[in-house]
């Protein structure tokens, strides 16, 4: 679309990159803009600057809080009279604030949403409008969660994934108006935003400025196809990320690239950090997890955590081993022996092994230097005939990533399958036994539906107690009464609670740890499906996850005085195709995926030792399904709605439960886990959006940020570079 003569819509456009966007806007011919944001005074001084720009009555303040739903409605309604129709709107007010999360969710995702759906029906061809162009800003946390903003990297996931369902051709066809995403990367961090982020790392690393974020939107307005996504980072050009339909399954071609990737890393650089390792080498780790660990380690210049080496081929590593320093060029002898596939054919023999007393004994005799954290019951042991050939050696450090040791009890990809044979079902009972026996739960949303499955698999392996969070106290109390007859004990207790209101969440986790001491397992469950009530939808889908998660880990975590432990939260495997429909929901679930994500992260597990996994149920027969056709944004969807649920298989609550029972014990931290169509999981991940640059014929050259600088009109950056597969409108 061509910007001349347009009239737009910028949310938070007072100050920096949404009065970027709002100068550009104008120097690119906009006919007329109505700036939105909260900061009047700013506001209004940015509209008198740039009316002295550009000329008068080109742009218009209005002060409005987007959170205020009403506010907000009236606010827009005001801006398109004002402007006598809408052409394009830039919903991009957003904040980053890890604390008042509810605040986050409201401005980033609710306000975004409400935007798109009061612009859509505005511009919306068949009521009479011409079509438009909403542009939603995400950031580059919504394609990849950064480790430091849980909160905001799930806010941002949000946006993506509502922006890329409302972009279906179910919608494009009716409404004839285009909705992109532009996801900027590090942009120059305003002063109260940046005392929100407190890691310093992420403050030092390369802003952007303002201006090329600018440069990318008009390229993207100009340019961009109906669902695109756009990065626009390093200031350098906008390119657009070809981003998956569903999460890519992860396959034993994953694991070789990143072997391929560890191969080729590069020594000098790891020596030129002086790095002091102390360990390495584990069987079974997934190398991208263990590359991704190594380097930030390396990172902070010291390196201190496990060895676990049990065949022959580490034998000259574990010699060095023994003496605790081993240098970058065994670590990369290590690495390199890691690359080679020669011992996984071990993989099994943890289940076998059963003394790790002797093994820590014998540890001892290697190092005293060594501390060892015997109180894991994630420890594994070695067989004595292990220990009698003295190949077995464990070393381990208590900031380890526990996921690399329970990683030991872990099959490799290639049997993570259903077993068929009696006998290795039974192995696989008692395995999970070995996890959840004994171990205090807590499951949100647990008196129905999946919960409700998940409540009686930890039952059947022989949880100690279970506590369940539900907003349904009849069926709540119901439960806990039943359980109470049957297994003769109190053995769960139930807590009404509403999980979208953090409050009552607080004082449900504080009861629930009264209860049971200790926390062990907490299932991240309590969702709706209702469209209709959206914003409801949101606070449960988005809040209440964001709540539980963050309660979770603090009342598991080792450094607050827990034990670790393991979280999962429940998203939905989604085929963004199939999600016109259900454009909230979707985002919502999407939200979990960058919320849990950023929570795996070796930055936070170092600290709390909790394990942190996603799960992501097909479609399964429960009453949020069932009642799914009457819960959607409007009525005329429901046909179509009803035909497209009715192409997948619909599994039970039961086998979902079944599969996260196998997921506890071969789960990772960061792991995503797929359980659809009855199957046995399969764990598919987050491809790096960076890796995913579409690529044209004739890409545009790089235009650096000096040019920027000087104010260079974008149509000139355009117009010489457009590439020839590109349509503009
Ligand atoms: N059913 C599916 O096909 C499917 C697929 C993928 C993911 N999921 C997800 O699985 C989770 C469970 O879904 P389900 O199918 O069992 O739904 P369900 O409606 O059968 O059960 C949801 C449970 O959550 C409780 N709940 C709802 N709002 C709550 C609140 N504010 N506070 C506390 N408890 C609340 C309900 O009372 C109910 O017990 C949800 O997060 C859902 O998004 C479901």
């Amino acid at each position: 679309m061509q910007i001349k003569d347009k009239r737009v819509i910028v949310t938070g456009a007072a100050s920096d990159v949404g009065l970027a966007f709002s100068k550009e806007l104008l120097r690119n011919g906009a006919l007329m803009i109505v700036m939105i944001d909260i900061k009047q005074w700013i506001g209004e001084q940015a509209v008198e600057s740039l009316n002295n720009e550009f000329g008068r009555k080109r742009t218009v303040f209005l002060c409005c809080d987007v959170t205020n739903n009403s506010e907000f409605d009236t606010k827009l309604k005001e801006a398109i009279s004002i402007l006598g129709g809408l052409d394009i709107l830039i919903n991009n007010a957003g904040i980053i604030n890890e604390t008042d999360f509810s605040k986050t969710i409201d401005v980033n995702v609710t306000a975004v949403i409400r935007g798109t759906l009061l612009g859509i029906q505005q511009m919306r061809k068949d009521s009479g409008g011409k079509g438009g162009i909403i542009v939603n800003i995400s950031s580059i946390a919504g394609l990849r969660a950064v480790s430091q903003l849980p909160v905001y990297s799930a806010t941002k996931h949000a946006v993506v994934s509502f922006s890329r369902s409302f972009a279906q051709p179910y919608h494009y066809e009716r409404t004839n108006v285009k909705v992109i995403v532009l996801c900027p990367g590090l942009t120059d961090i305003p002063q109260d935003v940046s005392q929100n982020i407190s890691n310093v790392s992420l403050q030092n690393d390369r802003h952007q400025r303002v201006e090329s974020v600018a440069h990318g939107l008009i390229y993207v307005i100009r340019c961009a196809q109906n669902g695109s996504v756009w990065i626009s980072e390093d200031g350098k050009p906008v390119f657009e990320v070809q981003l998956p339909d569903t999460l890519p399954q992860k396959t034993e071609a994953n694991i070789t690239q990143t072997k391929a990737a560890l191969r080729h890393c590069s020594e000098h650089e790891l020596c030129a950090r002086q790095a002091l390792i102390t360990v390495l080498c584990h069987t079974t780790v997934p190398t991208t997890l263990f590359f991704k660990y190594i380097l930030c380690k390396i990172y902070k210049k010291h390196l201190t955590f496990l060895i676990y080496s049990m065949i022959c081929v580490f034998i000259y590593t574990i010699e060095k081993l023994v003496k605790i320093l081993i240098y970058i060029q065994n670590l990369l002898k290590c690495l390199y022996n890691l690359t080679q596939d020669k011992y996984s054919q071990y993989h099994e023999i943890p289940h076998r092994c059963l003394s790790y007393i002797n093994t820590i004994r014998m540890v001892s005799k290697f190092s005293r230097n060594i501390r060892i954290t015997s109180t894991s019951s994630r420890f594994f042991s070695f067989t004595a005939k292990n220990l009698n050939r003295k190949l077995v050696h464990f070393f381990t450090y208590p900031n380890i990533q526990s996921s690399f040791i329970h990683g030991e009890y872990k099959p490799s990809l290639r049997i993570v399958r259903r077993r068929s044979s009696a006998s290795e079902r039974a192995k696989e009972i008692e395995a999970i036994n070995c996890i959840v026996s004994g171990k205090n739960v807590l499951i949100t949303g647990g008196a129905a539906g999946l919960g409700y499955a998940f409540l009686n698999h930890f039952l059947k392996h022989g949880a100690k107690k279970i506590i369940i969070l539900d907003i349904d106290a009849e069926t709540g109390k119901r439960i806990e009464l039943g359980v109470e007859k049957s297994c003769g004990e109190k053995k769960v207790h139930f807590i009404h609670t509403d999980v979208s209101n953090h409050k009552h969440m607080t004082e449900a986790f504080e009861e629930a740890s009264t209860l049971l001491g200790n926390i062990d397992i907490v299932i991240n469950n309590a969702g709706v499906l209702d469209e209709r009530r959206w914003e409801k939808e949101i606070s449960v889908n988005i809040g209440g996850m964001v709540s539980t998660a963050m309660l979770a880990v603090q009342y598991m975590s080792r450094d607050t005085g827990g034990h670790g432990g393991i979280l999962v939260n429940v998203s939905q495997h989604v085929d963004i195709r199939n999600t016109a429909q259900l454009p909230v929901y979707t985002a919502t679930k999407h939200a979990v995926i960058g919320l849990s994500q950023s929570l795996s992260d070796p930055y936070h597990y170092e600290k709390t030792g909790v394990t942190v996994i996603t799960l992501c149920p097909g479609l399964t027969e429960t009453a949020l399904t069932v009642d799914s056709p009457n819960k959607l944004l409007s009525r005329v969807m429901k046909a179509d709605f009803v035909k497209n649920l009715e192409q997948f298989p619909i599994q039970t609550p039961y086998i979902v439960a079944q599969g996260l029972m196998t997921i506890l014990r071969i789960g990772e931290s960061g792991s995503i886990w797929v359980i659809e169509s009855g199957k046995a999981p399969y764990e598919v991940y987050v491809p790096n959006p960076r890796t995913l640059r579409r690529h044209y014929k004739n890409n545009f050259p790089h235009v650096v940020d000096t040019k920027v600088a000087e104010g260079r009109a974008i149509r000139e950056v355009c117009d010489s570079t457009r590439t020839g597969l590109m349509s503009c409108a």
